[in-house]
């Protein structure tokens, strides 16, 4: 037995099996197919709260918020493993581990994630680690029968010269941000890979494209160039020292979009818990992917003013505008994700805000 067997846990509720079943063969169309493992109850696809939800990346800054929304929502079986003890990149471990419990559906929020730096340095490992584990995942999930699943991808798919709010009928019209390209092609492998498994199985494996998120369980380490957390981490300590000024990347002008990770959460759950016939009904077996923002942007001078606001700090902000802007504006259309019935309704200073109160309670173990 793998540990990644033994390692796998309900996050509410009983234990979960802990069998190691052998029947993977591919199961053809709809259906629960062979999924093995001693526990034979018949699939349930969610809103039934039944429903067994392997959450792969429940660490996350977005997974993590995914299960507590689906816990809130009463959700009882909700399926985890720490990558210490299932690392997805490892195939035979991802299909022993789907082998060896029952699964109705998967959300994956797990995926090798970090800024322009270090895409910069590892673009490898970011292509090959996302290419494994999307294709580990998606394959085993299918293996074992499972018939719905929910991808996370990311706003970076779209062109970077895509016209302005981004639409979902942008991918693949023109050249990628090159910053990010290897990671911005895996993530549109994981799209078309959900998308030929509903044409040639007839799975319901979805995908949503996620603007920039920010919320509890962000990465304030000061290598890290998300703006939010580094800026609320750059304000925080100007603050505290009582500096007189904070100098800012940029011109403070390129517009940009942002949404709360919990409302992130609560439209991928919505998105999983559509029916089939309405979610088909709103995409298109090669365009079925979703985005989610929330269609309004505001300028980097906007944010890093309200994040002075939220920080306490009272001195000036410098703009140092010798460092590039990038692009003038990156925002979601939004329209697809509003006929599906969502909506975001964290208003940004309020996020920020119980944004800062997380970092704060954090700070001592974010340092260490
Ligand atoms: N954050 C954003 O602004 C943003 C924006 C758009 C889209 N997204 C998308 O949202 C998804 C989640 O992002 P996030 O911000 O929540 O990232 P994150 O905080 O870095 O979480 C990623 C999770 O994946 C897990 N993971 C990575 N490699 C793994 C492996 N080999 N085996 C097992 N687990 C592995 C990590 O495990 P550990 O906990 O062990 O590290 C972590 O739990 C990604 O698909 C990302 O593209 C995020």
């Amino acid at each position: 037995m793998t540990g990644a067997i033994s390692g796998a846990s309900e996050v509410a509720g009983a234990a979960t099996g802990t069998g190691t079943g052998t029947g993977t063969g591919p199961g053809p169309g709809p259906g629960p197919g062979p999924g093995p493992g001693p526990d034979v109850s018949p699939p349930a696809l969610p809103p039934d709260r039944n429903a067994r939800i392997y959450v792969a990346g429940h660490r996350g800054m977005v997974g993590s918020a995914i299960v507590r929304r689906l816990r809130a929502l009463g959700y009882a079986h909700l399926v985890t493993a720490p990558r210490a003890e299932l690392d997805l990149t490892d195939q035979a471990a991802v299909r022993a581990f789907f082998a060896a419990q029952p699964i109705d559906a998967v959300v994956l929020a797990a995926a090798k994630v970090g800024g322009i730096h270090a895409n910069h340095t590892y673009p490898a490992d970011f292509i090959a680690d996302n290419l494994a584990i999307q294709c580990n995942v998606i394959q085993a999930a299918h293996a074992a029968g499972v018939q719905r699943l929910l991808f996370l991808g990311s706003s970076c798919i779209y062109p970077r010269l895509a016209s302005q709010p981004m639409r979902e009928d942008a991918l693949l019209t023109g050249p990628l941000e090159p910053t990010n390209e290897p990671y911005a092609v895996a993530k549109i492998a994981g799209i078309k890979l959900c998308e030929s498994h509903n044409r040639q199985h007839g799975r319901d494996y979805r995908s949503v494209m996620p603007t920039n998120l920010y919320g509890p369980g962000d990465n304030f380490h000061p290598d890290n160039r998300h703006v939010i957390p580094a800026l609320l981490r750059r304000f925080h300590e100007a603050a505290r020292a009582g500096a007189a000024e904070v100098r800012v990347w940029g011109s403070g002008r390129p517009m940009r979009e942002f949404l709360h990770v919990d409302d992130m959460a609560a439209a991928s759950v919505h998105v999983l818990e559509l029916p089939t016939d309405v979610y088909r009904a709103h995409t298109q077996p090669m365009l079925s992917h979703v985005n989610v923002g929330t269609g309004v942007d505001c300028s980097i001078r906007e944010l890093a003013e309200t994040i002075a606001r939220v920080t306490g700090f009272s001195g000036r902000l410098v703009w140092n505008t010798t460092q590039p802007d990038g692009a003038p504006r990156k925002l979601l259309d939004v329209s697809r994700l509003a006929a599906l019935g969502w909506r975001a309704t964290t208003p940004l200073e309020r996020g920020l805000d119980q944004t800062y109160r997380w970092f704060l309670q954090h700070e001592a173990a974010l340092r260490a």
